[in-house]
């Protein structure tokens, strides 16, 4: 039977399929839900720096006008340490009942609160971190120069603080996500994310006021993170990626890997399908491991990543003149 233990962020997994960061992973009951169901790690729903400054944006309409500012200031660091206090239980807790690696989650824009946090995260237990940058260039008077400098900066303070892997949850806004990771890598980071699924906005034009998009992802959202898992595994030995959006089904789990991913992050498919789905998708690659006759993970890991950037080219190149005369 095959084996299909793998690593990842230098913890040894029993496979590669990790439940990734949502509301599903923000209970102690979920979380046992998939360590048995068959995950092999949990990454823990982000602590969001959006829900520090509402705690303490809350706490400023009540007391703004009764307070001297200095006791505002403390009430401000407070409620910051409160609403996180939560978040470093549920860490506390759940290393304490999973026998699975726990990753825990930052999700950031600014680079101040981000270290403090990181280092209790490290205190509380977490087997890793990822860090999830959640920058997005939305003003044109900033260069994209210094947005990337960000996410650099973000990183090597943290980094500069923990002992723990971290690894980097990107999106695929770059104009060059290669760049983009080689930076991060070269900073220190022990793996890559790709891809952060960004809040979608849509428009009720009844109401006339902005609402969520669509939130889960389909398939239709995987060929990108395929392409640039490739392509980044081909140029990265030492960058491990965890491979997120889009991927649904056991078959997709495979290509990515195949692409080089070293391992899968599912989320919208089990919000769809309920978290034992897990054991099915595992079922299925084992199987189709046994049958293609591969023993372990590594036997067929990468086996299809790109292997030059000039091969690359080519090859992107090739696939956009065959769609075209396709649909010709
Ligand atoms: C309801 C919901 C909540 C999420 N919350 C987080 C979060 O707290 N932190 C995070 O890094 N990603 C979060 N994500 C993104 C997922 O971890 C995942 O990267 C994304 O949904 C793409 O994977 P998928 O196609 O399997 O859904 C969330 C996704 C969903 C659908």
């Amino acid at each position: 039977m095959a084996d299909l233990s793998t690593s990842y962020l230098g913890l040894k997994l029993k496979n590669p399929l990790i439940l990734s960061s949502s509301g599903l992973t923000s209970t102690i009951e979920n979380l046992k839900k998939a360590e048995e169901a068959g995950a092999s790690a949990v990454v823990l729903k982000s602590l969001f720096e959006e829900d520090m400054t509402n705690e303490v944006n809350k706490m400023g309409e009540n007391f703004d006008d009764m307070l001297h500012p200095e006791a505002y200031a403390y009430l401000q660091e407070s409620g910051m340490l409160y609403s996180a206090d939560k978040y470093f239980e549920l860490i506390k807790e759940a290393k304490q009942k999973l026998s699975i690696p726990v990753i825990a989650s930052l999700n950031c824009f600014s680079t101040e609160w981000w270290v403090e946090n990181a280092e209790t995260v490290e205190k509380m237990g977490a087997d890793a971190l990822e860090l999830n940058i959640g920058l997005m260039a939305q003003n044109y008077r900033k260069s994209p120069q210094e947005l990337e400098d960000r996410y650099v900066k973000i990183f090597q303070q943290v980094r500069s603080k923990i002992s723990i892997p971290i690894s980097v949850k990107i999106g695929q806004n770059f104009t060059s996500i290669p760049n983009m990771v080689y930076r991060i890598i070269n900073a220190g980071a022990d793996g890559i994310v790709m891809f952060n699924r960004f809040y979608n906005p849509d428009i009720d034009i009844e109401t006339m006021k902005m609402k969520t998009g669509p939130r889960y992802s389909t398939e239709a959202e995987f060929p990108p993170v395929l392409r640039w898992t490739a392509i980044i595994a081909s140029q990265f030995d030492k960058c491990q990626i965890s491979a997120t959006t889009g991927i649904h089904s056991w078959e997709q789990s495979v290509k990515i890997l195949l692409a080089g991913a070293d391992t899968v992050q599912l989320c919208s498919v089990l919000y769809k399908n309920g978290i034992p789905f897990i054991t099915k998708m595992l079922k299925s690659l084992e199987q189709w491991m046994d049958e293609k006759g591969y023993s372990n993970i590594s036997d067929f890991q990468g086996s299809m990543e790109s292997d030059s950037d000039a091969k690359e080219e080519f090859y992107e190149r090739l696939q956009y003149l065959k769609s075209i005369r396709e649909s010709e």
